[in-house]
């Protein structure tokens, strides 16, 4: 093999039954269930146990995998601490980095990931993904109030993931309706096959990392403009465009400039992205609960994404998963340096599943390069330079 391949597309990374792409039809699955299936009709805790066992759980199994979640929303008050020393202006990205990679020190134990069968403590790898997942949100949404230099909201038991999370985050039980749009979020967000930050999860796995070091290289993967942070982006240029008379001129002058239009594109959907349909659909749900208020970013997004249709779709480039997903945040009230902490919640689900796999069947990854400097020479003492 010698053909090199920039940001190794269509090279395949691995082998995976976790998640597929059909890129042409436009259809994404999980464990082989259509993701607009699992939106209409799962919750967040069911889509983790089946991104990582691999089938729906009984109602038993979900309850206790439920339970476990529901324990394991509390940090340490050293964690806390920690997150209270840390710049208000930090990027919630960078503050989630840190927070997970820290978890790290208080739950050691990945000696026990040994050889190429590092599999083998099957409990070990459960009680740290559970650990993770569980403190995600909570992490998320101690931020908010600790940067705003209030004391954190303590979880609650008794509600579900989402709801805590929406609760955690605004001190009061979200309605139904907001709830349940956050959790099909999550469930959208929560795995999508090998992309930059998963792929991260399979090298930095491959090394027998501890957990919590390979999702915090998952997260700082995931913070970068190309990949998750471009919900914050969509919004910024929604609130520049201003209103949908603008849009058409906007579009232009970017492509004219050979920039992107955020929210746009994807390395493997020709069509557009499922995601954006179901969230379009949950923004216009939303919308019409609302009174048919419309958010004008609303119109303004559509605006801008029959444009790009115009433009683009000739070269397969459509509407993605953070076109709408920055809108539909917004208009619950979270801040939009938020959006990509969100993200990587739900997606710390795939992440996690994705690390099993690889040490299932574990080797290093060592790829090679094409070298293109200087040949072998001598070196040059600092006088005779
Ligand atoms: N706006 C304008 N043009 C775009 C575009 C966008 N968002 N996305 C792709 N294109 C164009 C490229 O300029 C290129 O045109 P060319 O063939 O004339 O050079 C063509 O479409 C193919 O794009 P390419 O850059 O090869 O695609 P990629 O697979 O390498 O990149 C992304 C995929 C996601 C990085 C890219 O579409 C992008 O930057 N999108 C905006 C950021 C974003 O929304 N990211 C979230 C992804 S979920």
């Amino acid at each position: 093999m010698s053909e090199y391949l920039p940001g190794l597309a269509g090279v395949p990374a691995t082998k995976s039954n976790i998640s597929n792409i059909d890129g042409e039809k436009g259809i994404l699955s999980y464990r082989g269930y259509p993701i607009e299936e699992l939106a209409k009709n799962s919750t967040f805790e069911e889509t983790c146990l089946l991104l990582l066992d691999g089938r729906l759980p009984t109602a038993a199994e979900l309850s206790d995998f439920d339970e476990q979640l529901r324990d394991n929303r509390q940090v340490k008050y050293h964690i806390r601490n920690l997150m209270k020393t840390l710049p208000e202006s930090g990027h919630p990205m960078e503050m989630l980095q840190t927070a997970v990679a820290c978890l790290g020190m208080f739950y050691p134990g990945n000696e026990c990931l040994t050889g190429a069968d590092s599999c083998q403590d099957l409990d070990y790898i459960h009680n740290m993904t559970v650990k993770i997942i569980a403190r995600m949100g909570t992490f998320v949404a101690m931020w908010e109030h600790i940067r705003n230099g209030y004391d954190p909201i303590l979880p609650r038991h008794d509600l579900p993931y989402a709801e805590n999370f929406l609760y955690m985050l605004n001190g009061k039980e979200p309605d139904p309706l907001l709830a349940r749009i956050m959790d099909v979020c999550l469930i959208l967000h929560a795995e999508h096959t090998i992309n930059a930050s998963t792929f991260s999860v399979l090298v930095n796995g491959s090394t027998l990392a501890s957990p919590m070091s390979v999702i915090a290289a998952a997260i700082a993967a995931l913070s970068g403009p190309l990949h998750g942070g471009a919900n914050q982006k969509v919004l910024e240029m929604l609130k520049e465009i201003g209103t949908p008379d603008r849009a058409a001129a906007y579009v232009d002058k970017k492509l004219a400039n050979k920039e992107v239009i955020w929210g746009m594109g994807h390395r493997e959907y020709k069509t557009k992205d499922p995601r954006a349909k179901i969230l379009q659909g949950l923004m216009a749900e939303f919308m019409a609960d609302r009174g048919g208020n419309l958010n004008p970013m609303f119109e303004v997004a559509k605006e801008v994404e029959k444009v790009c249709e115009d433009r683009l779709a000739k070269k397969g480039v459509y509407a993605n998963v953070d076109f709408y997903s920055g809108l539909l945040y917004s208009e619950m009230g979270i801040p939009a340096d938020q959006f990509t902490a969100i993200f990587a919640i739900a997606r710390s689900a795939g992440w996690l599943a994705h690390w099993r796999e690889q040490l299932s069947d574990n080797r290093i990854f060592r790829p090679t390069q094409m070298y293109t400097g200087e040949p072998v020479r001598k070196y040059v003492p600092i006088n005779k330079r």
